[in-house]
């Protein structure tokens, strides 16, 4: 089992549309996903992995723990693992919070996403606080397409830190996950053809959807020990961008 632990010092920062988004992107690959909510909200009626669980509820291969101490993360973890669950997914607290605290300790991978350059900031600004080596820490830029420019000065604000190539793109069908469930289900729903009403919406939403498949499969990368890299001195006639490197 490969746990990743989304972490953000400061609130809506985007970890729980990540959490979602990432959820969806390792059910399509067939594997078995265990979410853990050590959120605030964990255990309340208004939790948004709560509502966004129940319209998952077709979804066997997905499991929704919450937990509010120490115990509970160890033990919920060690019965996800004999399970046989493939991905730990755990969205945390922006405060310091004994359960999020665990779940940093055993983390194969630390995803911190940043909706703009301030999250980004407070990001690597706070780590020596949360972290002793932050190897398996990687920032995550939610923006793209028309937000563009924000999401260079997001990747910028993260100095030092590893950054996902791929982002999590700003879309209506990711923001709506509670209410839609799954992205890959909900563009499904939406499916049309080019001259039939609604059309920009499925692709505005596909796109998306697209786009969270690549970030998915940059985690697993990830989860490998590889990340992406600009090819420079590129000598081969077709065009890659990017490679793979240990
Ligand atoms: N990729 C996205 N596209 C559209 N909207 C988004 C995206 N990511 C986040 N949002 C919106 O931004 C807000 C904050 O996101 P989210 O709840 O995931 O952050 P959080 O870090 O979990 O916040 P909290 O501190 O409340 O737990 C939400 O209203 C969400 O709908
Ligand atoms: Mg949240």
């Amino acid at each position: 089992m490969k746990t990743v632990t989304i972490f953000a010092n400061k609130g809506g920062s985007g970890r729980t549309v990540s959490t979602m988004a990432l959820a969806s992107g390792f059910l399509a690959q067939g594997r078995r996903v265990t979410v853990m909510d050590c959120s605030d909200l964990a255990g309340c009626e208004a939790s948004p992995l709560r509502a966004w669980r129940e319209q998952m509820a077709t979804r066997a291969q997905l499991d929704l723990v919450e937990c509010q101490g120490q115990e509970e993360v160890e033990d919920n973890a060690a019965a996800a693992e004999a399970q046989g669950i493939d991905v730990l997914l755990v969205d945390t607290s922006a405060r310091i919070y004994e359960p999020q605290l665990v779940a940093l300790d055993m983390a194969d991978l630390i995803i911190a996403p940043a909706i703009g350059s301030l999250e980004a900031k407070r990001i690597t600004h706070g780590i020596g606080k949360f972290f002793d080596t932050p190897e398996q820490l990687y920032g995550l830029v939610i923006g793209g397409q028309n937000r563009l420019p924000q999401a260079t000065k997001t990747r910028k604000a993260f100095g030092f830190l590893p950054v996902f190539k791929s982002e999590l793109p700003w879309a209506e069908a990711l923001s709506e996950q509670m209410l839609n469930g799954d992205i890959a289900q909900f563009v499904a729903s939406l499916s049309c053809k080019p001259d039939e009403p609604g059309f920009a919406r499925f692709r505005a939403a596909q796109m998306a959807w697209n786009a969270v498949q690549r970030l998915t499969f940059e985690v697993e990368w990830a989860l490998d020990g590889y990340r992406l890299e600009e090819l420079d001195n590129d000598q081969s006639k077709v065009p890659f961008g990017r490679r793979a490197v240990a």
